[in-house]
């Protein structure tokens, strides 16, 4: 039987990560050859061989994403071997966790340089192919804390949200083209990201919190992708789609479990000074 990707090649950026070997998995599960794109060698290796075990396609492209013409030599490359790219997933990025007061101009561009100028350069490498195919998705991965906000890391927030606008402003610009630009924003996930910021009480308060009663997972996350970047989603263009078991309404609703999370954060925030 036919899946829904065969024949197309997708790169997901940070795919030797939580999230993103969830997204390659399932791309590669749906038909797709995966370019597993990741600064740790080790853990991108590990991506492609368990896409490989469960008899999927994939490579793997050891590269920092903030290397612009590194990553754009890489699409090159893919594209000169495969013929096409038709799905890129901008999900490298990093945490923040600083209070206002402590950000410091290195650290604010960092975040910058890796959560938003890299997807940026990204999109514009992959757009040209998409264009002479008439046909791509472009998938950015943001968070939660881009739409409602969070204390002591707004450079992070903000750079979420910078993926957001971006999403809006390619999705009108290359519509025509029939290139579908979404933004999947995750809610929080117990990844190495988050294990390494909050310690597990915190973690397993914020699963109890949800109204479905436990946190999100990669999959959760993979699914949502998988769906943009599949045929039922060529329709939909410059949406901000989350799978968060109602995490979202339930903090703007609650806030009572704001100000728990924002107490919880207090304290970690300092001890990562
Ligand atoms: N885990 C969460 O709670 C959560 C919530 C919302 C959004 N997100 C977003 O999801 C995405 C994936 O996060 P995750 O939780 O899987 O984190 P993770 O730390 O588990 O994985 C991130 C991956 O990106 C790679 N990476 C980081 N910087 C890179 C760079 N400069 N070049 C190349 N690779 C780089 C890392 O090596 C790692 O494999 C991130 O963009 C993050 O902001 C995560």
């Amino acid at each position: 039987m036919a899946n829904p990707l065969d024949d197309q090649v997708a790169l997901v950026t940070g795919a030797g990560g939580g999230l993103g070997r969830a997204q390659a998995l399932r791309l590669a599960q749906d038909g797709a050859h995966v370019v597993v794109h990741d600064r740790d060698a080790d853990t991108a290796k590990a991506c492609v061989a368990a896409i490989l075990d469960a008899g999927g396609q994939a490579e793997n492209a050891i590269g920092d994403v903030t290397d612009f013409a590194g990553l754009r030599a890489t699409i090159q490359d893919v594209e000169r071997r495969l013929g096409h790219i038709d799905i890129l997933v901008n999900n490298a990025g990093v945490g923040g966790g600083q209070p206002f007061e402590e950000i410091t101009e290195a650290m604010f561009d960092e975040i910058f340089r890796i959560n938003a100028k890299a997807p940026f350069f990204a999109a514009q490498a992959v757009i040209p192919g998409m264009k002479r195919r008439g046909h791509g998705r472009i998938i950015n991965i943001s968070s939660l804390v881009a739409l409602r906000g969070k204390a002591n890391n707004p450079h992070y927030a903000v750079s979420k949200a910078a993926l957001i606008g971006f999403t809006r402003c390619w999705a009108l610009e290359y519509a025509p083209h029939k290139i579908c630009v979404n933004t999947v924003v995750p809610s929080f996930i117990a990844t190495p990201m988050a294990t390494s910021a909050f310690g597990a009480d915190y973690i397993a308060e914020r699963g109890a919190a949800n109204p479905m009663g436990r946190l999100a997972t990669p999959e959760d996350v993979a699914k949502l992708v998988a769906f943009k970047a599949g045929p039922d989603a060529d329709f939909i263009a410059g949406q901000t789609l989350s799978a968060n078991g109602g995490e979202y309404i339930n903090a703007m609703c609650l806030g009572a479990h704001r100000q728990q999370v924002l107490r919880q954060l207090r304290p970690i925030a300092r001890t990562r000074r």
